[in-house]
């Protein structure tokens, strides 16, 4: 009796031994593979805009996914703190910001914000979707679909250091950047080993897009005088000396993605012309998932819907306007707005532009007014980009 006792304890023993040691290296293998998912699985998407281009929409597209940590324009800080410099000047600090935002150190912003602040004090937050669900704010889960209004309302008051604890919690960055100007600045951060780093080129047509600016000239006096280096003087863009370096700067970065492309940049930039997502978001909005590896879930899908089809809750504010109904006429409102002569100056400073990007331009007052004539080409199919970056559905 005394030895079957003493066998079936020392199997007990083994037996916990053994448990053990499954335990332990359970917990090894789930801890190697939590880092190692860290390291490889984080991804950066910049998306690289313009004033008045449908940005702030695309950035929604991104902003409510519940794997997006997404912050709207966080270089708008350094324009506004240096005023009185130049784009080019600022250029640099622009970039550093933005490495370090995409690498969750927020501490960036001290160089920027009041020493005592809380969420509410960075530019747009309520825009953010990560900024208003756990674990940033408490009130929504990040599968909510959360408008400006709700989150302002309730998530303004959380201390600053929830910034940086939510953006640890994300597999991806997206940050939206009108500031910008040239792709080469980026391309430290293109070949940083701990970046992911993908450029996401938005871009819309030049007349469309100085209609919409004359809807928004107070608004954006300041950042014209920062473009055009006027030490801090506001400026109206009157001659379309802003729109010109605009257009250059579309030139500058499709080019040199396109047509130069270093080698780091394959896979890493796919251009999206604007009228192309209104005229077929869910295609559009697909490719660029698919871009930034990112699930289209059912409820994304169903909200996109609703507020590209003007309805259903959140389609009433923000910049959700667009119902593919009236897609053409918000595309084409530019043609029934301005002058002709407008338009023909606009094409002179954005030819280049707009003969790259596929935006036709028109010779006659007549060609202006035939609504039937289609100025958006077909996209191009000869170029390398096509071709390699974007995938087809
Ligand atoms: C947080 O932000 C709100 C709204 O801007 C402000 O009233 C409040 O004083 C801020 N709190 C702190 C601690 O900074
Ligand atoms: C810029 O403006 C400030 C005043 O706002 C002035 O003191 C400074 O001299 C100006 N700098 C240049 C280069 O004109
Ligand atoms: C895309 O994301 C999935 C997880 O959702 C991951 O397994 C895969 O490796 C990612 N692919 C790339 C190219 O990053
Ligand atoms: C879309 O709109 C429909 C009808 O108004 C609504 O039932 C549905 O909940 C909406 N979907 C989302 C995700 O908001
Ligand atoms: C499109 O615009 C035209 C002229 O501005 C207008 O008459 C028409 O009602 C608009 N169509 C829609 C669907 O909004």
């Amino acid at each position: 009796m005394v030895r079957i006792r003493t066998t079936s304890a020392l199997v007990a023993i083994f037996l916990m031994i053994q448990a053990a040691l499954l335990i332990f290296m359970f917990a090894r293998q789930t801890n190697i593979m939590g880092q190692s998912d860290k390291k490889t699985s984080k991804v950066h998407i910049l998306i690289l805009s313009s004033w008045r281009s449908g940005s702030s929409f695309v950035g929604q597209l991104f902003s409510q996914h519940p794997d997006v940590f997404y912050l709207m324009e966080p270089a708008w800080h350094v324009w506004v703190t240096m005023y009185q410099s130049s784009a080019k000047v600022l250029q640099m600090a622009v970039r550093d910001l933005i490495r370090s935002v995409f690498l969750c150190d927020i501490s960036v912003f001290d160089a920027y914000l009041p020493g005592n602040r809380n969420i509410s004090d960075l530019f747009q937050w309520a825009v953010s979707r990560a900024l208003c669900a756990v674990p940033a704010c408490e009130f929504f889960q990040r599968t909510d679909i959360i408008s400006e209004m709700t989150c302002k309302a309730l998530c303004g008051k959380y201390p600053f250091g929830n910034v940086e604890q939510a953006c640890k919690t994300y597999s991806h960055i997206v940050l939206k950047e009108v500031r910008l100007f040239d792709l080469t600045a980026l391309y430290s951060l293109l070949t940083d080993p701990s970046m992911n780093l993908k450029i996401l080129h938005l871009v819309r047509d030049p007349r469309a897009v100085v209609k919409s600016r004359e809807q928004a000239v107070k608004a954006l006096a300041r950042d014209n005088g920062i473009v055009l280096n006027t030490n801090g003087t506001k400026v109206e863009d009157s001659k379309y000396e802003v729109m010109r370096e605009v257009c250059k700067s579309h030139v500058q970065i499709y080019e040199t993605a396109t047509q130069k492309f270093p080698s780091f940049l394959k896979d890493r930039y796919m251009m999206v012309r604007y009228e192309d997502l209104v005229s077929d978001p869910l295609g559009e909005i697909l490719e660029m998932y698919n871009f930034a590896n990112l699930t289209l879930t059912n409820k994304l899908e169903s909200w996109m819907y609703n507020i590209t089809h003007g309805h259903g809750p959140g389609s009433r504010k923000e910049a959700f306007k667009i119902t593919s109904r009236d897609a053409v006429n918000v595309s084409q409102a530019w043609r029934n707005i301005l002058s002709f002569h407008k338009i023909r100056k606009i094409q002179e400073v954005c030819k280049g532009a707009m003969n790259l990007l596929g935006y036709q331009l028109i010779e006659t007052e007549k060609e202006q007014n035939d609504l039937s004539l289609d100025l958006v080409l077909p996209r191009q199919q000869h170029q390398f980009a096509w071709s390699s970056f974007k995938v087809k559905k």
